[in-house]
């Protein structure tokens, strides 16, 4: 219903700064649905090596609650409205059908270099025998010859077992230890320099751990993904990560709505009903997710909003090409910050008596072991 509205109203890429350039011109991508998104509209950010990332990305986390056939499914049907960019993780456990959906994808007549696709490395493999067999696991399920991005998820090497409680804990839980986290990005800097990985980042970091990094990587990360809704705009890290040639890629940038109840707290604020969201999604006609996508992407950082609905995930990638928010709605949502951080990590807390505070360096120092 919407749709009739924006293709009456739609303006020319209306997002493009001087970060953001529209994609290649190549004639032979495969056409988008009728109501879809040319991919050729969407901005790409330009990163060090010359490689385009395009600014939206279709996560692929099903929260515990959307089984991985669907989840693939939603792959498939993304890419056919003109995704192009999908955010996978080992731990996710649906790679291998992802694998599937992104064969019959290239199969269908996207070339492979238009994709970009993103792979993390799961807590239990940072160790340095592990790192490889576990990359090499992801990129034969996502049936591909190399991956675009691979991340470390996380900056601690905890096991947990999937879909555990929040207030369980490993009895082998470490804290961040800096030299072990470099044994493990040498191991991703191999995997780049053997031309398996062609762009390698880091996931869930604080600025303490960034510097360290930074100061000690050969190949230097080219993002972060990082927890970014406009409940939670982290604009310090997000400043920094920017600041230091980096890309933020926003991870639940809807807030989350359906993330699984270990992640949830009472506290908890929700993005979709903050009042100048939903005023802005009233003048739109769209949806509150879609406002969250459009700001995140003016703001200037990637999200990856995950859906398995065609309405909802083809909305979300229009949103990128039609309609900007204003500078007056971009500055009222700086604004309502609420500092609401959604994925605490509490199961990654290594001792008794820690919060989930202890995880994210507030002081800026990283916690003591
Ligand atoms: N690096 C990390 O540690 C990390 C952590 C968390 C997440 N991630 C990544 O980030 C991705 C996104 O985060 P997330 O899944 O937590 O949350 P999210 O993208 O903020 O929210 C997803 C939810 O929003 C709904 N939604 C999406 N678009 C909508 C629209 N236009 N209108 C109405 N509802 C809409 C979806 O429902 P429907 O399916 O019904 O549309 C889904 O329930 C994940 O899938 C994953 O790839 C990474």
């Amino acid at each position: 219903m919407f749709w009739i509205v924006f293709a009456s109203i739609k303006k020319e890429n209306p997002l493009a700064d001087d970060t953001i350039m529209t994609a290649s011109k190549s004639p032979e991508t495969s056409a988008p649905a009728h109501d879809g998104v040319d991919p050729k509209r969407v901005p790409q950010k330009i990163l060090p090596t010359g490689a385009k990332i395009p600014v939206i990305g279709l996560g692929t986390f099903g929260s515990d609650r959307i089984p991985g056939p669907q989840v693939a499914e939603a792959v498939l049907g993304a890419a056919a409205v003109g995704y192009r960019h999908f955010d996978c993780a080992a731990v996710y456990g649906n790679e291998d059908l992802i694998g599937q959906s992104l064969r019959k994808i290239i199969e269908g007549g996207v070339p492979r270099e238009e994709l970009w696709v993103t792979s993390k490395l799961w807590n239990d493999k940072h160790g340095e025998q592990d790192v490889v067999p576990a990359f090499e696991k992801s990129l034969a399920d996502l049936q591909l010859d190399y991956l675009d991005l691979y991340l470390i998820h996380w900056p601690f090497p905890n096991y947990h077992p999937p879909g555990c409680d929040v207030t369980s804990r490993s009895p082998d839980a470490k804290p961040y230890i800096h030299e072990n986290y470099m044994k493990t990005w040498r191991k991703l800097e191999q995997l780049v320099e053997a031309g398996l990985v062609r762009h390698i980042g880091t996931s869930n970091m604080t600025i303490p751990k960034l510097r360290l990094l930074l100061r000690d990587a050969r190949i230097k990360p080219v993002c972060n993904e990082m927890e970014l809704h406009p409940h939670f705009q982290q604009p310090e890290l997000f400043k920094f990560v920017v600041d230091n040639g980096m890309i933020a890629i926003g991870f639940s940038p809807i807030g989350s709505p359906a993330r699984p109840d270990r992640d949830r707290t009472a506290s908890d604020t929700v993005d979709t009903e903050d009042p100048v969201i939903v005023e802005i999604a009233e003048r739109l006609r769209v949806h509150p997710a879609v406002v969250c996508v459009k700001w995140a992407v003016q703001r200037g950082q990637i999200p990856i909003p995950f859906s398995v609905n065609r309405r909802n995930y083809l909305s979300n990638l229009r949103a990128v090409v039609e309609n900007p928010l204003t500078d007056r709605e971009m500055e009222a949502l700086a604004r309502i910050d609420r500092n609401c951080r959604l994925i605490k990590g509490d199961v990654f807390l290594w001792k008794e008596n820690q919060t989930w505070e202890d995880l994210w360096d507030l002081s800026g120092e990283i916690i003591p072991a």
